[in-house]
């Protein structure tokens, strides 16, 4: 267990860059389950979610060697397991896109169910249903899914949402089946886009890349090839909410703003100015915070992942700003935790309603999941007097080292195991 202490108030500026997504870099990974050879990564975020898909990549017979930062080789010289195991899964839900590529090479996956998590019950049975209409026989038992095939063959596959973790296990399986796939209401993420170029690097033949409807007309075989990962956008929103607490005193290195087109015409609605200078973006606010109507969406709607962060910046609008949730069921928990530290934020079904208040004030905090816990890092970095954050180690999952990174900044913030 680790705690984040800040104390707040401290006047922040420099540079700070974005790192390589965290989304994108996991289903990029099993990827290399398709394919026997030798792939090098670059631009991965060095993050506990990745040592974790490592780990399991290797439990399945990878081999993986770091050969600079944020640098990875992966040799594939065949699989010698199909199993996820249980402390792997658990360990993060992202584990389960080892099923799409596992069933595209070995035709056979068995991959420990994941449960819940803390952003709500996240089930996986449009992956399943997908899958069965490639052909694959799904079977349960003690906790495991099975997933076996003689033969994957090419269908139509209609999606009731456009899931993204879904939809990447989908194509990975759908790449190698007999035949044209057409999968309807596919998620349009950049990190979907990312893993289809990987594939098609790899020799893949997969087209409307970005839109809802991707055709992918099955090949005998593909081969290993290199890949830069594309920046992480939810970082990317992270610091252009930093910059603007901070009157654009913070420089954002490697941003792309084509990648968040509905985030920054919100917060520009809310009065905050995104500027480009050379290579860097900074934003700042213009007057005062105007209250916002937001409501989360699948891309390129408004992202969830940045649904609590944006909240943080609401607690300073001049009135009541509401934040619609369509995602996750259970994705406001940084609620109580910002109103520990003054905020006034209630709920009522999927909608929060954030009232603006003067000032922040530190206290104890819980982080209880990534996107809560960097809500309460910018939060704590604005409050007065010292915020504690407990469970700080959410945060690890998918910031690489943001306390070295904020303290280049000027902040005073320090972990604490
Ligand atoms: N859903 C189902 N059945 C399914 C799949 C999804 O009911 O078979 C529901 C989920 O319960 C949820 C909604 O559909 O209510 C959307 O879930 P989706 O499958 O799109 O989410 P995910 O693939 O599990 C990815 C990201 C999340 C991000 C969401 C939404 C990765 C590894 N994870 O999750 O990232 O919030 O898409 O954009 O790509 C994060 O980085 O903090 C994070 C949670």
């Amino acid at each position: 267990m680790a705690k984040f202490i800040i104390k707040g108030g401290k006047k922040l500026s420099g540079e700070i860059e974005v790192k390589g997504a965290k989304n994108a870099t996991l289903p990029i990974l099993t990827a290399t389950l398709l394919a026997s050879g030798v792939y090098t990564f670059s631009n991965i975020p060095e993050l506990k979610d990745v040592e974790v898909m490592i780990d399991l990549l290797r439990h399945l017979g990878l081999v993986i060697k770091k050969l600079a930062p944020h640098t990875y080789r992966i040799t594939n010289q065949g699989i010698k397991n199909i199993e996820a195991p249980y402390e792997l899964v658990k360990a993060m839900r992202a584990s389960f896109l080892v099923m799409g590529p596992l069933l595209g090479s070995a035709k056979k996956a068995r991959v420990s169910m994941p449960g819940g998590c803390a952003i709500g019950a996240r089930p996986v049975n449009f992956h399943l249903n997908g899958f069965e209409n490639l052909g694959v026989k799904i079977t349960v038992d003690h906790g495991f899914i099975n997933a076996e095939a003689k033969e994957l063959i090419g269908a139509e596959i209609n999606l009731p949402f456009p899931t993204v973790t879904g939809t990447e296990n989908l194509v990975m399986a759908a790449v190698k089946a007999k035949g044209r796939t057409i999968i309807n209401n596919a998620a349009r993420e950049p990190e979907v886009g990312d893993l289809c170029n990987l594939l098609n690097k790899m020799g893949a033949k997969i087209s409307g890349i970005n839109t809802d409807k991707l055709e992918i007309n099955g090949v005998d075989k593909l081969q290993a090839c290199d890949y830069e990962v594309i920046p992480d956008r939810i970082e990317i929103g992270t610091f252009i909410i930093l910059s603007a607490l901070f009157q654009g005193k913070i420089l954002i290195k490697n941003a792309r703003l084509d990648l968040l087109v509905d985030f920054i015409k919100k917060i520009e609605k809310a009065g905050i100015i995104v500027e480009k200078t050379g290579e860097y973006i900074s934003a700042k606010i213009f007057k005062k915070i105007n209250p916002l109507k937001v409501a989360t969406e699948p891309y390129p709607g408004f992202p969830t992942d940045l649904q609590p962060q944006l909240m943080v910046l609401l607690n300073l609008a001049n009135g009541d700003s509401t934040i619609e949730e369509n995602i996750f069921e259970n994705r406001f928990r940084q609620v109580p935790e910002l109103n520990r530290l003054g905020a006034k934020i209630t709920i009522f079904e999927k909608t929060a309603t954030i009232t603006g208040v003067e000032k922040l004030t530190g206290t104890e905090v819980t982080a209880t999941d990534l996107r809560a816990g960097a809500a309460l890092v910018l939060a704590g970095l604005i409050a007065e007097n010292t915020t504690t954050i407990n469970e700080a180690e959410h945060l690890e999952r998918g910031y690489e080292d943001l306390v070295g990174r904020l303290q280049a900044l000027g902040a005073d913030i320090k972990k604490q195991t």
